[in-house]
């Protein structure tokens, strides 16, 4: 979090990179209670001032996503880092549904990502910013034809959720007489308890994965070891998004050792990657602590190393995580249309809401505001949205420095499952989006418009009276 110097009435921002500072009025320094108001309330932690990012609104409107390019670099080169200089034998594939604007993808293609993918949309987009289609994986529990047979011809890597879908894609390799690369993913069993039952994805109740309990996993390994083009190599298991504690990773690479041991003592056949998943989470509120990819690989890798002590090569590492690339890349401007107070709470009611950040209803997500260039009195308020429902609240209670209508509203950690997330919904337009790098703005994706909003629609004459 950024700090405001006592010797000079600048704040100064230092995650993320670059360190901007940015003149604050000195009447707000003045008394100690207001500086610690101003760092706790209005102060960013990116390479972003608060004036640029108000120029940013100025000029290309708002709501906006922009994205700090430094702080996607740095946090993908920290999380490579911490595996490959651990470990000899890691690929990280970028989970294209935290974020698919074309130019992050690139972007994160360049600095080394290979791809993990749900549909054929994503594959496209994986092939169009240069993947190879090995390093490309789809992983869908719920794949059509359509996606396998285009996994398939281009030789994409399958993850395999249940024997159904197995039996699918051998239908399709019969038919096109390939060979194709696949992992099955398991389901471990694995708890979450810090993240939010829609996105923990590794007990036994959810929708994912082949069980190891009941002997699904050993039957799809049987049959696919004895089909001539299938090239089993090994298991995938993702517990799920936004984990903060490490004991249930190590939960699950325990779980998949077990189960590649004994598919090694029942197959002879020992796995050739573990795919371990995504689902390193992020610090969303202020002082809260992350788990460092230190950390992170330090404890698997030595697990891992344990686990597979047995095997005469130790399988590769394969990771696929997508907030923590991209999540504190992002934010959310938006605008303030109105400033309503009652009896029972205070509401900014901004131009933004659910539609563009769907986080906050979905998964009761926690997002830092801040209230740009503002050092008003503080109150609690309630940033509402403009959607037309009750649950379309942003924040809850919050203190916030009193803004104006037209200021700006800056909603933090927003680059992961945010605009990938967003939809039509009242036919708002979908927002721009921004890059910003080494001070400079990009336009990666334009405002969408009324025609855009109606492109596929038709007015069928015979329907109407
Ligand atoms: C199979 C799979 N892999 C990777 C991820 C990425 O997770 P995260 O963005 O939490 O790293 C997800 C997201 O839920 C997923 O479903």
């Amino acid at each position: 979090m950024s700090k405001i110097s006592r010797r000079s009435f600048f704040e100064i921002s230092t995650i993320g990179g670059v360190a901007l500072t940015m003149p604050l009025k000195a009447s707000a320094l003045s008394p100690l209670k207001e500086k610690e108001k101003l760092d706790k309330y209005i102060s960013t932690t990116y390479s972003f001032s608060h004036d640029e990012l108000v120029k940013i609104v100025n000029k290309y409107g708002a709501p906006t996503y922009v994205y700090d390019w430094n702080k996607i670099k740095s946090n993908f080169q920290e999380f490579e880092k911490a595996f490959k200089s651990n470990y000899k034998n890691v690929k990280i594939h970028y989970a294209y549904k935290a974020n698919t604007n074309l130019n992050i993808v690139k972007y994160l293609s360049e600095l080394g990502a290979n791809a993990e993918c749900i549909s054929e949309g994503e594959m496209k987009i994986a092939l169009m910013c240069d993947q190879s289609p090995s390093d490309i994986i789809l992983t869908s529990s719920s794949k059509t034809k359509s996606e396998l047979e285009f996994a398939v011809e281009k030789g994409v890597t399958i993850n395999i959720d249940s024997i159904s879908d197995l039996n699918n894609l051998i239908k399709v390799i019969d038919e096109k007489g390939k060979k194709v690369n696949i992992t099955f993913r398991i389901n471990p069993d694995v708890e979450t308890k810090s993240t939010h039952k829609h996105i923990s994805t590794g007990h036994k109740f959810t929708k994912f994965g082949l069980m190891y309990h009941n002997g699904d996993i050993y039957k799809a390994v049987k049959i696919a070891l004895e089909h001539p083009k299938i090239n089993f190599l090994g298991l995938h298991s993702h517990i799920g998004s936004q984990i903060l504690e490490i004991d249930p990773f190590i939960k699950n690479v325990q779980i998949v050792s077990e189960v590649s041991l004994e598919i090694k003592k029942r197959f002879k056949y020992e796995v050739k990657v573990i795919n371990l998943g995504g689902g390193l989470g992020i610090p969303y509120r202020d002082k809260e602590n992350g788990l460092s990819p230190e950390l992170l690989a330090k404890e698997i890798i030595k697990k891992v190393n344990f686990q597979f002590r047995t095997f005469k090569k130790k399988p590769a590492i394969w990771l696929e995580p997508g907030r923590y690339f991209v999540a504190q890349s992002g934010i959310l401007l938006s605008r303030v249309n109105s400033v309503k107070k009652t009896e029972i709470k205070n509401f900014i009611n901004v131009n933004t809401g659910f539609n563009h950040l769907a986080r906050p209803i979905m998964y009761d997500a926690y997002h830092r505001v801040r209230v740009l260039g503002k050092n008003g009195k503080i109150e609690k308020y309630q940033v509402a949205g403009n959607i037309c429902e009750t649950g379309d609240v942003l924040t809850q209670d919050r203190l916030l420095p009193t803004p104006e209508v037209g200021d700006t509203i800056a909603i933090l950690d927003a680059g992961a499952y945010g605009f990938s997330m967003a939809s039509e919904y009242n036919s708002f337009y979908l927002p721009a989006e921004i890059a910003y790098r080494n001070r400079s703005t990009f336009i990666i994706r334009e405002r969408e418009n009324f025609k855009d909003i109606i492109r596929n629609q038709k007015l069928v004459s015979s329907l109407s009276n």
